[in-house]
């Protein structure tokens, strides 16, 4: 399985990151940020973070989850010694730069791993909200669309903190 590896290698350069931008952090104190910078503006547009799937739809998903994926994944999709999490600072750090589709598209080839390719484009759609809301990525209007092209569009962008 390389893509573990390579994820488990990404995860140690991220902290190493980490570290060093913290460092940056205290360094560059002095400058007051301009007002320009502290505006967001439209920051979330084309991310996760504008609402792309609806409550229902993650929340109607979780019984195939608890069948099918529990038992790797765990109850929270924190992971265990079988998979690693669905959800948390690990999971997001890797995927916030990347696209709906790529995870969408992983998902339906290969999982459930002990039966890969079972899930309908919708329940896979489904299961993108589910690791959306288990992240804290907001709820919308609209459901998650199985449209290759629309996922493609939209990347994870970094996760809102846990409501405390
Ligand atoms: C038999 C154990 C098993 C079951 C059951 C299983 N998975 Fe997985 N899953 C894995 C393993 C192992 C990986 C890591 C594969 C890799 O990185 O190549 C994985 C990876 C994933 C990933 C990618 C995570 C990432 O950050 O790249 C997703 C998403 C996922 N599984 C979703 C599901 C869903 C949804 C189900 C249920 C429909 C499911 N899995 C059922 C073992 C399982």
């Amino acid at each position: 399985m390389p893509r573990l590896s390579t994820r488990i290698l990404s995860i140690s350069i991220g902290a190493a990151l980490l570290t060093c931008s913290g460092a940056g952090l205290s360094i560059a104190q002095g400058t007051p940020p301009t007002p320009d910078a502290a505006a967001p503006a439209d920051e979330t547009a084309g991310t996760a973070l504008t609402g792309v799937y609806t409550e229902a739809q993650a929340e109607e998903i979780r019984a195939l989850y608890t069948r099918s994926c529990v038992t790797c994944h765990g109850a929270t999709l924190n992971g265990t010694a079988l998979a690693p999490p669905l959800a948390g600072f690990a999971f997001t750090q890797y995927w916030e730069s990347r696209t709906l589709l790529e995870l969408f598209q992983f998902t339906q080839e290969n999982m459930p791993a002990d039966r890969p390719g079972t899930m309908t484009p919708a329940q896979t759609a489904g299961i993108i909200a589910l690791i959306l809301k288990s992240n804290n990525y907001p709820a919308g209007e609209t459901e998650l669309p199985t449209d290759e092209a629309a996922l493609g569009a939209i990347i994870f962008g970094p996760p809102p903190p846990a409501a405390p």
